[in-house]
């Protein structure tokens, strides 16, 4: 197959023969070595690229990204954010004057990322910067030149890209091994006759089963470049989102109508990573792990799948059979997922070792509406406590009906273990993983009183 993109502004044609090779292999292959390989598994962010298209800019790895992913995009590398002519970019001459590199290793990805943000006009750099890894540095200096290059305009040799890309959009070959479908209608015709091939949407699990486990694909469909999966639309009761939609475009969407989950989401992973996987990838998965499902099941969602031109809507939780089998017949996809209008007794509370970008130990989410002094009806949910995403079925019958109160909490807190006989592993051992839990369950009562219990929110 052969896809073309610009890179650094200059237009590139390429024949892909591996459609699982990673941008960044192919990228140092061409000589371009200023982006560096760290972890090769999306935790680092030495690859940092840039990737543009109609949607905007991004900073994404390119350790996990496929060469079909930047088919018709703008790629801009750490080689292609000075000007042709040598002059820095505003976030590069910030990082030599405010001392921002030492060994350097980290200092393309950091470039880029912060060049990304520059042309965005964000500003919260703590966030954005937390996939970048820096060990020599440390994050003050670097956090000042981001800081003060936020304050200088975008360089017009950065912003000239989106007006080149729509010109590279070519059409999909069906008989190739890698399908790039650009429609939800083209994908669900061509999987019905292929029910083996590998789905792909932002490929950061599936790229880590290419880079960590050495396994070949060898048929795949890239779901990166069907528009309409990437649809959030809203009605009276609430909103459809398409499986391709990202976990960074899902977070800016529900900020105001589910800002529990928008804050979960902030949580998942890191910028790059947020701006690659998509919510669909995050449910198909069926990782007992993945940090959306337990939200969305404690909100009600529902799940719209796909076969050819039937779809079937099903309860999110009905859709988690058992540790990796999900109710997914071969041939269908996930095409979408619904959320109510409102939930706003939703809270989510995610557990793990590190604040930024770390995987859960336990990520518990309620949703506990009451009339009154009373809890009507429960919904509870949480992830790392059983082989799949699970409602907390008996502490919900626990607390439906009963007074809001310390005594009803503390006399359901026995449920859970009824619940859950959750597993020990390198996260947390069961009985860690229990006494969370409940205590996650104290915690939602406390915030609902009004208590302050967020680490950014307590204070000695
Ligand atoms: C460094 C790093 C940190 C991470 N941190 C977190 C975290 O904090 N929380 C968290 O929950 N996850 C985390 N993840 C895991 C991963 O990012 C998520 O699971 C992500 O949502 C997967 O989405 P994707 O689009 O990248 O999926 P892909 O990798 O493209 O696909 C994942 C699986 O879903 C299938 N699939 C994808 N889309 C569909 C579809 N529409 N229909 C049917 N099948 C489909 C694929 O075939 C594959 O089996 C992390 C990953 C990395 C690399
Ligand atoms: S090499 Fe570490 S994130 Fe890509
Ligand atoms: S300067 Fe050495 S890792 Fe950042």
């Amino acid at each position: 197959m052969d896809i073309s993109f610009l890179l650094n502004g200059e237009t590139r044609t390429v024949s892909v023969t591996d459609p699982t090779q990673s941008v960044l292999d192919w990228l140092r292959a061409e000589g371009l070595r200023g982006t560096k390989e760290g972890c090769n598994e999306g935790d680092c962010g030495a690859c940092t690229v840039m990737l543009s298209d109609a949607q905007g800019s991004r900073a994404v790895n390119a350790c996990i990204l496929m060469l079909p992913h930047i088919a018709g995009k703008a790629l801009r590398t750490v080689e292609g954010i000075a000007a042709p002519d040598g002059t820095l970019h505003p976030v590069q001459q910030a990082m030599v004057d405010h001392h921002g590199s030492q060994c350097g290793f980290c200092t393309p990805g950091f470039v880029v990322s912060m060049a990304t943000a520059h042309l965005n006009g964000r500003r919260d750099h703590d966030d954005l910067l937390a996939g970048n890894l820096c060990r020599c540095t440390g994050y003050a200096p670097i956090i000042r030149a981001a800081e003060a290059a936020a304050e200088i305009p975008v360089p017009d040799w950065i912003s000239a890209d989106a007006g080149l890309i729509p010109a590279l959009t070519e059409a999909p070959d069906p008989v190739a091994p890698a399908y790039l479908p650009d429609s939800a209608d083209d994908l669900a015709a061509w999987y019905l006759t292929h029910p083996e091939a590998t789905l792909i949407a932002g490929g950061t699990d599936v790229g880590l089963w290419v880079t960590k486990q050495l396994r070949t694909l060898p048929q795949v469909a890239f779901l990166s470049h069907c528009k309409d999966l990437t649809a959030i639309s809203e009605d009276s009761e609430g909103f459809r989102i398409g499986a391709g939609v990202t976990i960074a475009a899902l977070r800016e969407a529900m900020t105001g109508p589910h800002p529990a989950l928008a804050e979960l989401l902030r949580r998942f992973a890191s910028e790059q990573v947020r701006q690659a996987a998509t919510i669909g990838g995050n449910i198909a998965n069926g990782s007992p792990i993945g940090d959306a499902p337990p939200a969305l099941i404690a909100m009600g969602a529902r799940l719209t799948l796909r076969r050819g031109d039937a779809r079937r809507d099903i309860a999110l939780e009905d859709f988690f059979l058992e540790y990796g089998k999900q109710d997914r017949a071969p041939g269908e996809f996930v095409e979408a997922v619904w959320l109510p209008k409102s939930a706003p007794d939703l809270a989510c509370y995610k557990l793990s070792k590190r604040f930024d970008q770390d995987i859960s130990a336990v990520c518990g989410c309620f949703n506990i509406p009451r009339k009154g002094s009373k809890i009507e009806t429960a919904r509870v949910a949480f992830g790392g406590m059983a082989g799949t995403p699970k409602r907390a079925s008996a502490f919900e019958a626990a607390l439906n009906g009963q007074p809001f109160s310390e005594a009803t909490f503390t006399a359901a807190l026995p449920a859970l273990a009824q619940d859950f006989t959750p597993l020990s592993d390198m996260r947390a051992s069961a009985a860690y993983r229990l006494e969370a839990a409940q205590n996650m369950a104290l915690r939602y009562l406390r915030e609902a009183s009004g208590e302050a219990v967020s680490v950014l929110e307590v204070t000695p």
